[in-house]
C-alpha cells in the first residue's frame, strides 16, 4: 500500500518548487490548495483537493484525508505578513487554526499506523521583533532563542504554531493514562525572504527584492517600499526548498531542536538593487519608503545565526548573494522574459 505526502499551499510559490523536487524524489503526493493547481503541477500528484475541498479550515477536508497513511506534511498553506496584518482574524484562522487541524491529522494518523508522521513546518524571520533599529543593528546575527517578540500578526501565528509542533511531539496530553505524544515528529526552518526566479510573490513584506528584479527584467520601473539601508536576510528559493527536504531527511537522534534558522546572504535594499542593475543596466529603480511596511522590516532581524542546522543536519546554502544572481536568477529570468 502506498504511503503518502501531503503538501497543503501547494499552488503557492514554495509549492511549486516543492512539488517538482518531492515529484523528481519519487513521492506519491497529495496537493491542498484553496486555488486549483495548473495542469503540470496537477501531474505530478495523485490527489488534488482544491476550492472548498482545498481549504485547511474546513473540517470535511480531514475526514477525506484520514483514510490515508502519510509520511510526511509539508503545511505551507498560509496567510504571509502583508496579507495578514490586513486581515489579522484571518489570519489567526488560517495560519493558526489550519496548522492545528493538519497537526491533528497526522497526529491521529501516526497514531493509526503506530509510527510518527513527519510534519515539515515553514516558519520566518517574522517571528524576531526588535523595538528599534538601533537594537536591530546592535544584535547582527540572531539565534533561535533571542529578541522572539514578534511584532506582526503574522510572526505571532508562526511562533505560536512553532510551540504548537513541540507540544504535539513532546507533550501531547501528558496526562492522559496512555503515552498520546510522539505520533508527529514536527520539524521546521525560520526562512528569510525568498526569491524565485519563476514566481513573483504576493503578500510578502520582503516581496521588494523578487518585486525589484522581476520588474527590471521586464523592462519596467520598480518604486521600492523600504529605504535603501534597510537590511534582512534572503535565499534563492532552490536552496530553501531543499532545506525543508534536508530536514525532513535528517535522523531524528542528530536534532537537537524543532525549529532551526537557516542563512544564505543579508544584503541591504540598496545591494540588492545594485545586483539587479549589474544583470539589468537600464533597470529603472527608485526608493519611495512606505513607513508602516518599512517599520515591519526594521522590526525583523537583520542576520540570522544558522549554527545549529549547520552542526545538527549538515544545513549549507549552496548560492551566496552574487552567485545566487549569476547562476541561478539571471540565466532564468532572462529565459523567462525572452
Ligand atoms: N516565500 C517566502 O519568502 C517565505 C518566507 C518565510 C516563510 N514562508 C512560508 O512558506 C509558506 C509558503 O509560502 P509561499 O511563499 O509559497 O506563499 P504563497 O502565498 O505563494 O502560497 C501560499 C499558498 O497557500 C494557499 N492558501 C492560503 N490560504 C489557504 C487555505 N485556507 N487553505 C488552503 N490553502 C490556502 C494559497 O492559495 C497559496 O497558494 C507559508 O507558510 C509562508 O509563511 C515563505
Amino acid at each position: 500500500m502506498s504511503t503518502y505526502t501531503i503538501v497543503t499551499g501547494a499552488n503557492g510559490e514554495i509549492g511549486h518548487s516543492l512539488l517538482e523536487k518531492l515529484h523528481a524524489a519519487g513521492r506519491t503526493i497529495i496537493a491542498i490548495d484553496l486555488n486549483p493547481l495548473h495542469e503540470h503541477h496537477a501531474a505530478m500528484c495523485t490527489h488534488v483537493f482544491s476550492g472548498h475541498m482545498g481549504d485547511v479550515t474546513n473540517h470535511e477536508l480531514y475526514n477525506s484525508l484520514e483514510q490515508f497513511d502519510l509520511d510526511e506534511v509539508y503545511h505551507l498553506a498560509a496567510l504571509l505578513s502583508t496579507s495578514a496584518e490586513r486581515n489579522p482574524e484571518l489570519a489567526q484562522k488560517v495560519n493558526v487554526g489550519g496548522t492545528l487541524n493538519l497537526l491533528e491529522l497526522a497526529r491521529k494518523t501516526g497514531k493509526r499506523m503506530q509510527r510518527p508522521v513527519k510534519f515539515l513546518f515553514p516558519s520566518t524571520i517574522a517571528i524576531y521583533g526588535f523595538p528599534s533599529l538601533t537594537e536591530k543593528n546592535r544584535a547582527g546575527a540572531v539565534t533561535e532563542d533571542e529578541y522572539t517578540l514578534g511584532r506582526t500578526m503574522y510572526g505571532i501565528n508562526k511562533l505560536y504554531c512553532e510551540q504548537l509542533g513541540r507540544y504535539y511531539d513532546e507533550l501531547y496530553m501528558r496526562l492522559a493514562p496512555t503515552k498520546e505524544h510522539g505520533w508527529v515528529d514536527f520539524r521546521g526552518v525560520r526562512f528569510p525572504g525568498l526569491i524565485s526566479a519563476f514566481t513573483v510573490p504576493t503578500g510578502g513584506t520582503s516581496d521588494y527584492a523578487p518585486e525589484m528584479l522581476h520588474a527590471a527584467a521586464q523592462g519596467k520601473s520598480y518604486s521600492c517600499f523600504v529605504r535603501e539601508d534597510a537590511q534582512i536576510p534572503f535565499m534563492a528559493m532552490p536552496d530553501g526548498v531543499d532545506a525543508l527536504m534536508n530536514l525532513a531527511a535528517a535522523p531524528k537522534e542528530n536534532l537537537t531542536r524543532h525549529i532551526y534558522n537557516i542563512a544564505a546572504f543579508a544584503p541591504t535594499a540598496a545591494q540588492i538593487a545594485g545586483q539587479v542593475k549589474s544583470l539589468f543596466p537600464d533597470a529603472d529603480i527608485t526608493f519611495a519608503p512606505d513607513v508602516n511596511r518599512q517599520a515591519i522590516v526594521d522590526s525583523w532581524c537583520a542576520d540570522v545565526n544558522d549554527n545549529a542546522a549547520r552542526n545538527d543536519w549538515g544545513w549549507n546554502a549552496n548560492y551566496g548573494f552574487e552567485e545566487c544572481f549569476r547562476d541561478y536568477l539571471a540565466p532564468n529570468i532572462k529565459q523567462r522574459y525572452a
